[in-house]
């Protein structure tokens, strides 16, 4: 599936129609370059899971994980930019969220071999001359 938003309001109003569709237990990989919109669209899927739009969403750049109690379930963000080895993340209580949690991980590709088989992969990438814009991919692996 491919959208192409032409402003963050509408990276966020898709985010928010898309997390609909989500159940605990599911892994979303947010992937796409330093700015692209991973922790934008990340933010509107908390947001809108939880029912509140002034929920503070920080992005965990150093603690690497921060949890929300949603209606539907708990959810786990994380920002794995500063993983220094896959194996960190079992500090971090991964094997206690994985298949209980709604799992939101930006730079999974820091996981290495530990990253789960089965997952919804989320491309964002910018577009050229259109500052703007994203094209955005989700794809169901596994
Ligand atoms: N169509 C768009 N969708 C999403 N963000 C956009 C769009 N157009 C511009 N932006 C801007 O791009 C930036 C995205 O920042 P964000 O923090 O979400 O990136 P990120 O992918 O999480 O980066 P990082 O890897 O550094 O965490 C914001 O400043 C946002 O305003
Ligand atoms: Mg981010």
């Amino acid at each position: 599936m491919e959208h192409i938003t032409k402003s963050e309001q509408q990276t966020v109003d898709t985010a928010a129609t898309w997390a609909k569709t989500l159940k605990p237990g599911d892994i979303i990989f947010l992937r796409g370059n330093l700015g692209a919109g991973k922790s934008v669209f990340a933010r509107s899927l908390v947001r809108a899971l939880v029912d509140d739009q002034a929920l503070e969403v920080p992005s965990p750049t150093f603690t690497l994980v921060q949890t929300y109690d949603a209606p539907s379930g708990p959810i786990w963000h994380f920002d794995l930019y500063r993983l220094k080895k896959p194996e960190e993340i079992y500090e971090l209580g991964w094997e206690d969220a994985i298949g209980e949690a709604l799992m939101i991980i930006e730079w999974p590709e820091r996981l290495g071999m530990l990253a789960p088989q089965h997952h919804i992969d989320i491309h964002i990438q910018s577009i050229e001359n259109e500052p703007d814009s994203r094209m955005i991919h989700i794809n169901h692996i596994g």
